[in-house]
């Protein structure tokens, strides 16, 4: 848009706090109004991601569809800034060369004239932080891109090791303990999937095919400290509805749900499957080794009960397809030595979604996760925020108020160290009482008390998908050394 009004067609996605934004916008704290006091060891960046059309939609305008752009707000010295950037990516400057928007959208025709790029890929969904660099991604499996995390300036495609473009998926995951780069891919053309790691210094150290019976809707994977968590789930495309153009989800209910365990650099014979009940879940939480056992938790789709009062796994397509998302605490535990596996609910009562972490920790037993609380009726709505104990299921909750809309959190530890949960989560909020988008800063050790703190933002931000916390001593590390890893 940068400056010029763009008349989009009537379309809920495009209205609303879903309505794009301009480009570019550069704000300090001073321009904010701060309530409470900004905590003096915050040192990093909040960054999100998520869908903002550039161009008038040609068809018919999925939530999903719009050209990735980054919110971040840089803590340092007890002062905070804001600037939102697009991911330019290269569908982004191709439509920005010719004007108007080139592709549709998820429910639109796919360009037959483009093989190499019959959807948009826009990097919209997601966003981690590694090697000193923002790597964003697309849940379709797209064209990760590096982004300065300070500046949001696009520094071009991430080579992930340098031999060609890669197409990985959204929720890769940094192991920050070594500097790991843990990813996968998923596609319609056998293998199906792959996995792969990339070192700190940017070498490609594992890049594994990972064989699926067919084409398949994984959405995340889990990483231990040793071992990478692959998803074959019994919710797919429909195919027959694929190959006439449209998109339609199908689960089946007989088929069970398989993860698929491998050595962080393990090659395809070292991969073991193990089924448990069938299942979807869009969010994994964390891996971890005790003993042969292989625990995994995340947020499992929850079915909702027919009128026996028995689950209805079909209407797993209802909550997929309709965003009426319902989600519970759930771990998965396999015993690599002798192959037993049980499962069940950590907690049955919250609908929880979108986990953050404490990612110093992630893929040792870590004690906490940090979701929101989901709500669906009459549209979905962050409503609040959870704390999860992830032995117990024991939940603090806080209530956000009625006009208040959560986006995803980020845990940022605190930098002087200390527990586990020594630290901030910090999210976008909007306040539609105030028609205000708010950063709301909360204690991690008292959710229950509320924001310690809240930014006042003179700007919009709308509805977003992922979010990361790039910790400044990371960034300062890869930016004394100049390794980098990378160099776009
Ligand atoms: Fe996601």
């Amino acid at each position: 848009m940068s400056g010029t009004e763009t008349a989009y067609p009537v379309n809920r996605y495009l209205a609303g706090n879903f309505a794009p934004v301009e480009d570019g916008r550069d704000i300090d704290d001073t321009e904010m109004t701060v309530i409470g006091e900004l905590p003096g060891d915050l040192d990093g960046v909040f960054v999100r991601n998520g869908p903002n059309q550039r161009h008038a939609p040609p068809g018919n305008y999925h939530r999903y569809d719009g050209d990735g752009m980054l919110h971040a707000i840089h803590f340092e010295g007890g002062r905070a800034r804001y600037r939102n950037r697009w991911i330019r990516t290269r569908c982004f400057e191709e439509e920005a060369a010719a004007g108007h928007a080139l592709w549709g959208g998820m429910l639109d025709p796919r360009r037959d004239d483009r093989p190499d790029m019959p959807l948009k890929d826009t990097a919209n969904t997601d966003v981690m932080l590694h090697a000193g660099r923002l790597v964003t991604m697309w849940y379709m499996s797209g064209q990760p891109y590096l982004v300065d995390p300070v500046t949001l300036e696009t520094l071009g495609p991430a080579p992930l090791g340098g031999d060609g473009p890669r197409r990985i998926s959204a929720h890769a995951k940094t192991d920050e303990a070594n500097g790991d780069f843990v990813f996968f891919d998923y596609g319609r053309e056998p293998p199906y999937m792959h996995m792969g790691v990339v070192d700190a210094a940017g070498r490609l150290t594992a890049s594994t095919p990972i064989a699926l019976p067919g084409p398949r809707l994984p959405h995340d994977m889990w990483m231990s400290r040793r071992h990478t968590v692959l998803h074959d789930l019994p919710l797919i495309w429909d195919e027959e509805a694929y190959h006439n153009g449209r998109v339609k989800l199908r689960f089946e209910a007989d088929w069970p749900t398989r993860f698929g365990v491998i050595p962080r650099h393990g090659t395809a014979d070292e991969l073991r499957w193990y089924e448990f009940e069938p299942c979807y879940l869009l969010h994994t939480i964390n891996a971890w080794e005790a003993g042969d056992w292989l625990h995994l938790t995340g947020c499992r789709i929850q079915p909702f009960t027919d009128a026996h009062g028995q689950p209805d796994l079909q209407s797993i397509v209802t909550i997929m397809g309709r965003h009426k998302l319902n989600a519970r605490l759930y771990k998965w535990s396999i015993n690599l030595a002798t192959g037993e596996t049980r499962e069940g609910l950590l907690d049955d009562r919250w609908n929880a979604e979108f986990p953050a972490w404490n990612n110093a920790l992630m893929g040792t037993p870590m004690r906490n996760a940090y979701c929101a609380e989901i709500e669906v009726e009459p549209t979905i709505r962050f409503a609040g925020l959870l704390k999860f104990d992830l032995e117990t299921g024991a939940a603090e909750h806080f209530a956000g108020p009625a006009d208040c809309a959560y986006g995803e959190v980020a845990f940022a530890p605190a930098s002087g160290g200390g527990d586990e949960d020594a630290g901030y989560l910090i999210g976008f909020a909007r306040n539609e009482a105030e028609a205000r988008s708010e950063v709301h800063i909360f204690d991690a050790r008292n959710l229950p008390d509320g924001p310690i703190c809240k930014l006042l933002l003179p700007c919009r931000v709308p509805e977003g998908f992922h979010a990361t916390w790039a910790r400044g001593d990371l960034l300062s590390a890869a930016a004394a050394t100049s390794q980098g890893g990378y160099t776009a």
